[in-house]
């Protein structure tokens, strides 16, 4: 089991909020308690276009920024994208990649792949996005994130494999994902055993892809509606390192909460 003890919190804002002006203020709150707790990096991701201006404003080894996508391509005639190289050069460490969102806009797990090989070539940590859309009876779900596990790291140089995280994130467990959805999950929320069952079988088939030495050097997070009632339990589950946060980022006061409890964790 991994002994490491601090955590990495990600905020994921999406396409939130609205305006600069907003998002600086969100920051700034957020950056007062993401720089006193001793035992977490924080990463905020904002919408791509408020990255700089973020950015800049704040360089603390505590509090990184990211982006929620990239293309892997270099450079060239990609129109509306933007490259690894580009999002590092104002201010990225971090790329998310193969969130749900995107996948459902028609992300393959080859292009996951090679967005992970590109992010590590251009120095950025890539946070890979696995999770089933739905739950069944028989675990057949089970075999959808075994091939997202493995499928991520089919470009990945062996010595590079322990620089990729993983969050393992059911879709139906997103707090904005629809009742459809959230009833095709189990009990319409998961509960801390399944998140550690969930952990186990990712590190299980790491283990397979890499051996065992490797397989637990690789970070594996928790995503899917972390909020301030929940996060200590989350973050307290064997083998958890940390937690993608959507909604309840964007609440500073909330997400506050949720740093606090991940320095205790
Ligand atoms: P949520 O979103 O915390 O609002 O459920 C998580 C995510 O989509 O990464």
């Amino acid at each position: 089991m991994m002994t490491s003890m601090s955590k990495l919190i990600i905020a994921n804002w999406k396409m939130n909020p609205p305006t600069l002006a907003e998002a600086r203020t969100l920051l700034s709150v957020i950056k007062k308690t993401a720089l006193v707790v001793r035992n977490v990096t924080t990463v905020i991701a904002p919408p791509t276009v408020f990255l700089q201006p973020l950015a800049v404003s704040s360089r603390a080894k505590r509090l990184q920024f990211g982006v929620q996508n990239m293309h892997f391509a270099t450079m060239g005639p990609q129109v509306g994208e933007v490259s690894a190289t580009q999002v590092r050069e104002v201010g990225a460490s971090y790329v998310l990649i193969g969130h749900s969102a995107r996948r459902e806009l028609g992300e393959t797990d080859k292009e996951v792949t090679k967005k992970v090989s590109a992010a590590l070539a251009a120095k950025l940590t890539p946070v890979v996005f696995v999770g089933e859309r739905e739950r069944d009876a028989h675990g057949n779900f089970l075999r959808v994130i075994r091939k997202q596990v493995k499928d991520a790291f089919t470009e990945t140089p062996r010595s590079r494999i322990k620089d990729v995280i993983l969050v393992y994130e059911p879709v139906w467990a997103i707090s904005t994902a629809s009742p459809r959805l959230r009833s095709a999950g189990t009990n319409g929320g998961i509960t801390t055993n399944e998140i550690h069952q969930m952990t186990l079988f990712v590190r299980k088939v790491l283990t397979e892809s890499f051996g065992i030495a490797m397989a637990r050097k690789i970070k594996i997070l928790y995503g899917g509606s972390v909020n301030a009632n929940n996060a200590e339990e989350v973050l307290g589950v064997p083998g958890i390192e940390g937690a993608a946060v959507g909604g309840a980022s964007l609440d500073a006061k909330e997400f506050g909460v949720i740093l606090r409890a991940a320095n205790k964790a």
